[in-house]
């Protein structure tokens, strides 16, 4: 099978959105190794959180973590798949959220402009078809200054890690994709994150892309040496204007 990507993508979370928040309630962790992933964001953007970006929202999971740790924040949750974005607006949220139906890859088209004070991209870049264009895309859509967190699977590397990877992608997501009717994204996942950057790897990728301050910070649980938190930061203007 190869990598789903763009309307195939978009077309398989269609169909899974509504199975989508009860399968990820399996996945121990799942909601506080985001909300970790928010707070680190929102510790290192510091009172210039105001303006914050969830691309690949989802069903709003992500975006639930960033509200709780940026209680100021005007946040704008933007999403490809119209199926997982219905779930999303469906939940309560207060006033200061709204979301987007958007491709990352086209945000202008869709009224999405920066400045963002912050950007939050979590189980998003390993889907994406070209990962590079999208960090430009962000850093352009950053204020100077502005921080990114990446919240992503992304191997570390050892071996030991990719052999817990594979483990549990044949006992437990594979079996429950299957089961759930689900077959095709979940053989995405495993097929996505094997495939997909190390740690260390899409952390050059950030610097290469033009972000400063790239930092790789691990969670905890089984998702030790599998998930990381990226954060980065658009460098800021000297004066003069120059980056
Ligand atoms: C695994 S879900 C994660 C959702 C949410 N961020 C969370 O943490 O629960 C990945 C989401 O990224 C979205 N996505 C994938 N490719 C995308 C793209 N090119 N542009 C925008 N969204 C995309 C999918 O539609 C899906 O909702």
């Amino acid at each position: 099978m190869t990598l789903l990507h763009d309307a195939a993508l978009a077309e398989a979370f269609d169909r899974g959105a509504g199975s989508y928040d009860r399968l990820v309630t399996l996945n121990p962790g799942y909601h506080a190794q985001l909300r970790r992933s928010a707070r680190r964001l929102a510790q290192a953007a510091g009172t210039a959180g105001n303006r914050v970006l969830d691309l690949g929202c989802g069903t709003g999971a992500s975006t639930a973590a960033l509200a709780a740790a940026l209680p100021r924040a005007r946040i704008v949750g933007v999403d490809a798949s119209a199926g997982m974005l219905r779930r999303a607006a469906a939940k309560e949220w207060p006033t200061r959220v709204c979301f987007v139906h958007a491709p990352a890859e086209d945000l202008a088209a869709a009224g999405v402009h920066g400045p963002f004070d912050a950007v939050f991209a979590a189980y998003l870049f390993r889907n994406l078809a070209d990962c590079d264009a999208v960090l430009g895309t962000v850093l352009e859509l950053l204020a100077p200054g502005g921080r990114l967190a990446v919240h992503e699977y992304a191997l570390s590397g050892r071996r030991v890690d990719r052999a817990v990877w594979s483990t549990v992608c044949a006992g437990v997501i594979l079996p429950l994709g299957a089961a759930t009717g689900n077959g095709g994204l979940y053989r995405h996942l495993r097929r996505s994150v094997g495939e997909f950057d190390t740690a260390p790897a899409f952390a050059g990728r950030m610097r290469r892309a033009g972000f400063d301050r790239v930092r790789v910070l691990p969670l905890p649980g089984w998702q030790t040496g599998i998930t990381h938190t990226f954060l980065a930061r658009r460098p800021p203007e000297r004066p003069g204007g120059a980056r």
